[in-house]
C-alpha cells in the first residue's frame, strides 16, 4: 500500500542534516513546490534553476521566509536554458561549481517540456525541443553530475515528469519522430506518441542510471495532475483537453500538496522501509512497472549510447 506522505513528513525535520538541494524548474510549479517544501523541512541550502530571473529571485525570498531560523538557509538562483546541449552542459557545470565539495544530495528535476504536438520546433542541436527539455535535459544533468563526482554518496536524483508508458516502435535513430511527423498525423495522435516516447525515453535512462551507479538512487515520478500557476489546457490538442479538465477536478492537487510524495521520498527515514527498493511510481507512490520498450536491456543500451552522443560525451 502506498504510504500517506503528508503524515509521514508530520515529524520530519533536515535541521542540522547539512543537505544540498537543487531544484531544477523550480522557478515555478511542481519545482518551486517541492523546493517551498524542502525549505520548511529546514533544508540548509536550496539551489533553483530556471530561465526567468525575475521568478527565480521571487522564490528564493519565499524560501529564506518558510524556513526554520535554525537551518540558516542558504539559497541561490542559476539561470539557465535546457533546451540544447550547450544549455545543458552549462547548467551541469555551473551546478558541479556551486554545489562544490559539500556535493549535491537532492537533485530533483522538474523543468518543462510538454509534448508541442503539431507545433513542434527544433533546437540548435536538431532536435524536438520540448523533448530536449523533458527528457534529455533530465538524462544530461543527472549522467554529467554523477559521472563528474558532484554528487555525495547515497545521493538522491529524482525526475517528476512521465513514467510506466511506452512508445514500442520507438527508434533511436528518430527520437525526435520526424519520420512520423512528416505523414502528416493528427493533432491528438503525435501529442499522445511525443508523451510515450518522453516516458520510453526517462524510463530506459534512469533504469541504466540505476543498474549502472547503484552507489546513488535514481527515481522517476509521475505527478498526476497538478494545477500549476501556469497550468493551460489550450496546448494539449482535442479531446486530450477535456480529459485533463476532468481528471483536475477528480485527482488534481495543487504544488504544495503534490510536494508531499517526492519529499517523502527524499526525506522521510521510514521511505526506504515503506517503498522498498522500487525506483518508479504514479502520483500517489504505488510502484509502477517500466514501459515494455524499456524492459529490453538491447533498447535501453542502444538509447544510452545515443544519448550520450546528443549531449556530446564520446
Ligand atoms: N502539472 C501537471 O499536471 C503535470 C502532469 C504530468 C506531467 N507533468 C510534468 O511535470 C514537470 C513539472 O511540471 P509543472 O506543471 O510544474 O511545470 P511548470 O509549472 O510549467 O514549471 C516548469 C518549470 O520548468 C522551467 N523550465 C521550462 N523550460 C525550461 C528550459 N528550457 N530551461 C530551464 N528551465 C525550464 C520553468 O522555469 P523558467 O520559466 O524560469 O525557465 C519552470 O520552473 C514537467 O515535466 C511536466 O511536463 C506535469
Ligand atoms: C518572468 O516572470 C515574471 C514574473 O512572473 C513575468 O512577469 C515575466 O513575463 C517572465 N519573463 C519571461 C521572459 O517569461
Ligand atoms: C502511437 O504510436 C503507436 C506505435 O507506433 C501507434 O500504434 C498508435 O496508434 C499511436 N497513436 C496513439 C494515439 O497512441
Ligand atoms: C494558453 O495557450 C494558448 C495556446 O498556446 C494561448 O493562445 C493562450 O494565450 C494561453 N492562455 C494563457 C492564459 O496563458
Amino acid at each position: 500500500m502506498a504510504p500517506d506522505a503528508a503524515a509521514g513528513l508530520r515529524n520530519v525535520s533536515l535541521v542540522g542534516q547539512n543537505k544540498t538541494a537543487i531544484v531544477v524548474g523550480g522557478t515555478l510549479g511542481i519545482g518551486a513546490g517541492v523546493a517551498r517544501l524542502l525549505a520548511r523541512l529546514g533544508c540548509s541550502r536550496i539551489i533553483i534553476v530556471g530561465r526567468n530571473e525575475t521568478r527565480g529571485k521571487a522564490v528564493l525570498e519565499v524560501l529564506k521566509e518558510l524556513a526554520p531560523k535554525e537551518s540558516r538557509i542558504v539559497v541561490e538562483f542559476i539561470k539557465g536554458d535546457l533546451s540544447d546541449s550547450k544549455g545543458m552542459r552549462e547548467v551541469a557545470s555551473s551546478l558541479q561549481k556551486a554545489a562544490g565539495d559539500a556535493g549535491i544530495d537532492y537533485l530533483i528535476m522538474s523543468q518543462n517540456g510538454t509534448p508541442a504536438g503539431l507545433n513542434t520546433k527544433y533546437n540548435a542541436d536538431g532536435h524536438d525541443t520540448a523533448f530536449a527539455v523533458q527528457a534529455i535535459s533530465r538524462f544530461a544533468l543527472a549522467y554529467l553530475l554523477t559521472t563528474s563526482g558532484g554528487l555525495v554518496p547515497n545521493a538522491i536524483v529524482m525526475s517528476i515528469a512521465n513514467q510506466g508508458q511506452s512508445l514500442d516502435d520507438l527508434s533511436v535513430d528518430d527520437l525526435s519522430l520526424k519520420t512520423r511527423l512528416a505523414k502528416g498525423p493528427s493533432a491528438t495522435g503525435i501529442f499522445i506518441n511525443q508523451s510515450q516516447r518522453d516516458s520510453t525515453v526517462l524510463d530506459s535512462a534512469f533504469e541504466e542510471l540505476n543498474l549502472r551507479y547503484p552507489q546513488y538512487q535514481y527515481f522517476s515520478l509521475w505527478p498526476g495532475l497538478v494545477k500549476t500557476e501556469e497550468f493551460n489546457f489550450s496546448i494539449t490538442p482535442g479531446y486530450i483537453k477535456v480529459i485533463m479538465w476532468l481528471g483536475l477536478k477528480i485527482i488534481g492537487t495543487t504544488p504544495d500538496q503534490y510536494a508531499n510524495f517526492p519529499v517523502y521520498i527524499l526525506a522521510s527515514p521510514d521511505a526506504q522501509r515503506t517503498l522498498g527498493s522500487g525506483k518508479y511510481f504514479d502520483r500517489v507512490l504505488n510502484p509502477t512497472p517500466l514501459g515494455k520498450w524499456s524492459r529490453d536491456p538491447k533498447n535501453r543500451q542502444a538509447l544510452w549510447e545515443k544519448l550520450k552522443e546528443i549531449i556530446g560525451e564520446q
